[in-house]
């Protein structure tokens, strides 16, 4: 009785992308990081109803609409929600604004008090417009979807939250480490309790797995990043497992070279993020699932180099579990037909 109900089940919702975290499987699925976004003009029509980025962000119909049509578009297998990591900011003080051709700004911080002390639990209220964006769209998604809900990682979060705005070398984040370390070890505390809180809520509202982004950890050296991004990322894994043993958790530290063994291996993570930069050759020694590695530009060039770039990448991971994905988000001007392309390469290869 009971194996027959689990089976009628298993029939009746399947998802590729969990089963393959779990299994190697003869498919392997496909989603793109920044999927939905300005090179689908689908979302620019969504997009234009909005001036301000987070307004758009806080509008649960437009999120829905916007998350599902790369899905309706591509059948990618796995829906990530619209959304942005410097929500998390805005929501405990520090407000943030996006200006065209600039990014994100943030002011300035002057109630360091109030963000130190802030309760992960007033975060709710808050943010509950994006717990409803969630329940809608998981109501409205192909039931054989997973939906991803993801925040970024403390030190990622902070690194904006200190220097306001996008910088290349994130050094005024850097120094406030060594020169307010009291206050930045605060930070880093109230963030990861919140983005704990953050997650837990996705979940209950419908995610299915989760991404962790830690976008800046690369400029981190190898003590700071054991630090602040191994040890708070495994303070969110762990917490989360706590709660949700079932749940899956992606990790994607971006460009951090050859600590990728101790984030892989010291955060409790199922699946590892590989950036475009990393040597997959020289991955065979971790056991684990991995995501990622095709460069988001060179889907600008002609389909024979595309097409060397997507078997290579298959044919590595041939003998691990494997999530096909970029190894960071896809750019504005992509050429649609070339990510349908990908797609179908991906879809029809068998391993
Ligand atoms: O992947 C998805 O489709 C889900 C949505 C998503 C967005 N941002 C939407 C977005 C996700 C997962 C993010 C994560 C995010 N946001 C990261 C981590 C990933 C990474 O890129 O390293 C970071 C660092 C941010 C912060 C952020 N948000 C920046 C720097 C910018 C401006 C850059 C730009 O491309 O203009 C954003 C804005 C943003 N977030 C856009 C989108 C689609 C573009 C804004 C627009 O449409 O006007």
């Amino acid at each position: 009785m009971h194996t027959s109900t689990t089976t009628i089940l298993f029939i009746y919702k399947y998802m590729l992308l969990l089963d393959s975290i779990k299994n190697k499987n003869s498919k392997v699925p496909i989603w793109f990081m920044r999927q939905a976004g300005r090179y689908l003009p689908e979302y620019r029509k969504v997009r234009s109803n909005f001036k301000n980025f987070l307004d758009f962000c806080y509008n649960p119909e437009a999120v829905c609409e916007v998350t599902i049509q790369p899905i309706t578009r591509f059948d990618f297998d796995a829906a990530i929600i619209f959304s942005d990591i410097l929500v998390i900011p805005d929501a405990i003080g520090q407000k943030v604004s996006f200006i065209e051709n600039k990014g994100p700004v943030l002011e300035e911080i002057k109630n360091w008090d109030d963000i130190l002390r802030y309760d992960e639990s007033r975060l709710e209220q808050n943010l509950n417009i994006i717990y409803d964006a969630i329940k809608l769209t998981r109501k409205n998604l192909d039931k054989n979807k997973p939906l991803i809900g993801f925040a970024a990682a403390p030190w990622t979060i902070a690194c904006y939250m200190l220097e306001q705005k996008t910088s290349k070398d994130y050094a005024i984040a850097k120094k406030f480490i060594y020169q307010n370390n009291i206050k930045f070890e605060q930070l880093i505390d109230v963030l990861t309790k919140n983005i704990i809180f953050h997650l837990r809520n996705q979940i209950l509202n419908g995610c299915d797995l989760i991404q962790i982004f830690d976008s800046w950890a690369g400029v981190l050296n190898k003590d700071d990043f054991i630090k602040y991004s191994v040890i708070p990322t495994q303070k969110i894994v762990n917490a989360i497992k706590n709660e949700f043993p079932e749940i899956k958790i992606i990790g994607f530290a971006k460009s951090i070279g050859n600590k990728i063994e101790d984030y892989s291996g010291n955060t409790g993570i199922d699946v590892v993020g590989i950036d475009y930069t990393i040597d997959i050759n020289k991955l065979n020694h971790l056991q684990t699932t991995f995501q990622g590695n095709l460069d988001p530009i060179s889907l600008f060039g002609e389909k024979n180099i595309i097409k060397n770039q997507v078997l290579n990448i298959l044919d590595s991971f041939k003998d691990k579990k494997h999530i096909f994905n970029l190894g960071h988000g896809i750019m504005p001007e992509t050429p649609i037909e070339n990510v349908e392309y990908v797609v179908d390469l991906v879809k029809n290869y068998r391993r």
